[in-house]
């Protein structure tokens, strides 16, 4: 269970393997496999023999403006308009009024959560199914994640479960489109605004992703993206918060510029706010603007493969897709999700069916595990800060709550992904995922 994002963005790398070519998708129960009897689990023929689409791809025509860029000497935001013309296009692109870059999704995160207040001793609402920064940034403003259960359907935060999480310390909530799939953010929002809460959307794996047709990041107070390598608009590190709101933005960008002033907020010192360097390089924008003319294209393939293998798998008996939470939503396909329904699948683990997988050339891995669980829950509860700032008795009754999460639970031991560059393929890469699937089906009996 350790590491396992940076296993998933090495895998992301080097997605490779390979396919039988004369495999096609037929309706199920009557597919044809040529060596269909033995899985490459076991030393059969793997179904696919071929590479997958290689990711991040590097656009040469950037080259000139890097080699300028570099030659000049004006590397930093301060010193060159690529940043700013980044933000520009990036908030065109997502509909919103302002774009601060920023040099990570992380420090997105805890620029936003602190202009919007979250502070020592509050209390922030989360979803549990997340990579872990969600709940580093929580600790980092010295604040208590507590986790909304999960919805394993959606594979999202659960919206009936989080009123009763609120209390008098509760600050925001912090909802998570995890694998670019849209939280239900009209339920979200309704509850926030019944308590004056605050809503940051963590969209740092949903670019272009839609609910009731807006982008994701633009529905709550701030939204903040990534822009990681394994991304699906990447820059090696760099990140973004977008949001319409002109005092908060000024403030976001006096905060991540050491607290200097900017817009609204005047100059009254030479730093009228506390503040930090959370700035994006000249470089890593650069990356983006080239990045940002395929970004387009590259969702609507990803889109159309999607929705050809939701229909295709939800045919298979043991796999279920994820569910939208509304007709009108859109993912952005950072993964793409599947739960694994072991009974119905002749009782093979979920594991077993992921090496299985992997044997026959399809890259896949296990979702997030039980982070609710890792070590850095209680090494933050445990520590002379958040004993200080939370009661003895509040400390219990989380770990009683905490630590119990059966919606959760249960994703985590049934969630498998595919990445999203395989989402990138054709047609025919995608009947491979779906002719590997159907084989070790047919052949379960073996891996039991
Ligand atoms: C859901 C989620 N939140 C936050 C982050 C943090 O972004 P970064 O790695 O750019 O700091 C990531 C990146 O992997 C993420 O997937």
């Amino acid at each position: 269970m350790k590491n396992r994002n940076i296993t998933r963005r090495k895998a992301i790398a080097t997605v490779s393997a390979g396919a039988l070519g004369a495999i096609t998708v037929a309706p199920f129960n009557s597919f044809v496999f040529s060596n269909s009897k033995i899985l490459a689990i076991h030393g059969g023929e793997k179904v696919r023999q071929t590479s997958w689409p290689n990711w991040p791809v590097w656009d040469k025509s950037a080259e000139n403006d890097v080699v300028k860029m570099l030659r000049s000497g004006r590397w930093w935001r301060g010193s060159g308009e690529h940043v700013a013309e980044f933000e520009r296009d990036y908030a065109n692109l997502m509909g919103a009024k302002r774009c601060l870059a920023t040099a990570s999704g992380t420090t997105a995160l805890l620029v936003a959560t602190h202009v919007l207040g979250v502070d020592a001793g509050d209390e922030v609402l989360v979803s549990p199914f997340t990579f872990i920064a969600t709940y580093n940034v929580i600790f980092m403003n010295k604040a208590l994640p507590v986790f909304v259960d999960t919805d394993p359907e959606t594979f999202l935060i659960n919206p009936d479960k989080i009123e009763e999480r609120i209390n008098e310390r509760t600050s925001a909530i912090l909802p998570v489109h995890i694998y670019g799939l849209p939280v239900d953010m009209d339920r979200v929002n309704a509850v926030a605004k019944k308590h004056d809460l605050k809503v940051i959307e963590d969209a740092c794996q949903a670019w272009l992703g839609e609910y009731k047709g807006k982008k994701l990041g633009t529905l709550g107070d701030l939204g903040c993206f990534s822009f990681q390598n394994s991304k699906n608009l990447p820059t090696g590190e760099g990140g973004a918060i977008v949001g319409n709101n002109d005092d908060l933005m000024d403030r976001c960008h006096s905060f991540h510029n050491c607290g200097r002033p900017f817009g609204s907020v005047e100059k009254t010192s030479d730093y009228p706010l506390r503040g930090s360097n959370r700035r994006m390089q000249q470089m890593q924008a650069i990356m983006l603007l080239s990045q940002m003319k395929r970004i387009k294209d590259d969702a609507d393939l990803r889109l159309d493969n999607a929705k050809y293998l939701d229909k295709k798998l939800v045919e298979i008996p043991g796999i279920v897709p994820y569910k939208l939470v509304t007709e009108d939503a859109r993912s952005a396909y950072h993964l793409y999700p599947i739960r694994f329904i072991s009974e119905k699948f002749g009782n093979v683990s979920r594991d077993k069916f992921v090496e299985a997988m992997v044997a026959e050339g399809i890259p896949c891995s296990d979702g997030y595990g039980r982070q609710n669980h890792d070590g850095l829950m209680e090494e933050a509860l445990k520590s002379k800060g958040y004993k200080r700032l939370f009661s003895q008795q509040r400390l219990k009754q989380w770990r009683e709550e905490n630590y119990y999460l059966p919606g959760n639970d249960q994703l985590v031991s049934e969630a498998v992904i595919f990445y999203q560059s395989m989402l990138l393929g054709t047609k025919s890469d995608m009947d491979d995922i779906v002719n590997a699937i159907t084989k070790i089906y047919e052949n379960r009996k073996s891996l039991v």
